[in-house]
C-alpha cells in the first residue's frame, strides 16, 4: 500500500515537473525573450539559430519523458511509444546542437560553459546511442542509455529547483549558477547509474 502510494506521489512529480517546466520556459512565446528571459536576451540577439532551436525544442524533450516512461503506454502503443522516441532524438539533437553553443558563448565564465558544453555532448551522445540500441533491437540497453538520457534531460529541472537556493542563502550567485551548471546533472547522472546496477534489465535479454 505504502509502495503503491509512493510510486503515485512519484509520477503525479513526475508530470507536473516535466510538462510544468516546458510550459514555463515556453513563456518567452506569450511575453517575449527580453521581458521575460532578460538574463539570456544576448543569445536570442546573437545567435537566434541557436537560442530559438534551444529554447522551443528542449522543452518538447522534457514533455515527453514521462509519456516515454509510462509503461502502459510501451505495451499497449508501442507504435506511439516509437514515434514519440523519434520526436524526443529530434529535439534533444537540435536543441543539444543549440545548447552546445550557448554553453559556447555564455556569459557566465570558463567552468559554467565547461559545466553545460559537457552536459549537451553527454545529452546527445547517450540519446543517440540509446536510440541505436532501439533500432538493433537491443531492448535492455536501449533502456539503460535512455535512463542516462532522461537523467540528464532532467537536468533542466534541477537546475530550476536549484536557482533559488542561493537567493535564499544569500550565497554569491555568479558563483553559485557556476556550480550549479554541474550540480543540474552530474547528481542526476550518478542516480541514474545507481539505478541502472541495482535493477539491470526491467525487459528480459532477447
Ligand atoms: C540537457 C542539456 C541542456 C544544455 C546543455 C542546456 C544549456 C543551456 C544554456 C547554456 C543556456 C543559456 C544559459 C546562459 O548562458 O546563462 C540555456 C538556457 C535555457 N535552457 Fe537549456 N540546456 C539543456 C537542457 C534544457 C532543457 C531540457 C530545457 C527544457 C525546459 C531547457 C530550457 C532552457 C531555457 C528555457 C533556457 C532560457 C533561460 C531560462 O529560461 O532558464 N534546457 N540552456
Amino acid at each position: 500500500m505504502l509502495v503503491s502510494s509512493l510510486g503515485f506521489v512519484r509520477n503525479v512529480a513526475l508530470w507536473l515537473l516535466c510538462v510544468g517546466v516546458a510550459l514555463v520556459s515556453w513563456r518567452f512565446m506569450v511575453g517575449g525573450v527580453e521581458s521575460t528571459m532578460g538574463f539570456v536576451a544576448y543569445h536570442a540577439m546573437a545567435r537566434p539559430l541557436a537560442f530559438y532551436a534551444h529554447v522551443v525544442l528542449a522543452p518538447v524533450s522534457l514533455a515527453l519523458v514521462p509519456f516515454q516512461l509510462w509503461q502502459g503506454l510501451r505495451d499497449r502503443r508501442g507504435t506511439v511509444h516509437r514515434l514519440l522516441g523519434r520526436a524526443y532524438g529530434v529535439s534533444v539533437l537540435a536543441s543539444g546542437l543549440g545548447g552546445l553553443w550557448l554553453a559556447a558563448t555564455t556569459t557566465a565564465g570558463l567552468v559554467a560553459a565547461l559545466g553545460f558544453g559537457l552536459l549537451a555532448v553527454f545529452w546527445v551522445a547517450t540519446t543517440a546511442i540509446g536510440i541505436a540500441f532501439a533500432m538493433g533491437a537491443d531492448y535492455p540497453s536501449h533502456q539503460q542509455w535512455m535512463t542516462r538520457s532522461i537523467a540528464l534531460t532532467l537536468s533542466a529541472v534541477t537546475l530550476r529547483l536549484y536557482l533559488p537556493v542561493p537567493l535564499l542563502l544569500d550565497l554569491d550567485f555568479a558563483q553559485s549558477y557556476t556550480a550549479i551548471a554541474w550540480l543540474c546533472w552530474v547528481p542526476n547522472l550518478l542516480i541514474a547509474e545507481v539505478l541502472i546496477r541495482r535493477r539491470p534489465s526491467l525487459i528480459p535479454a532477447q
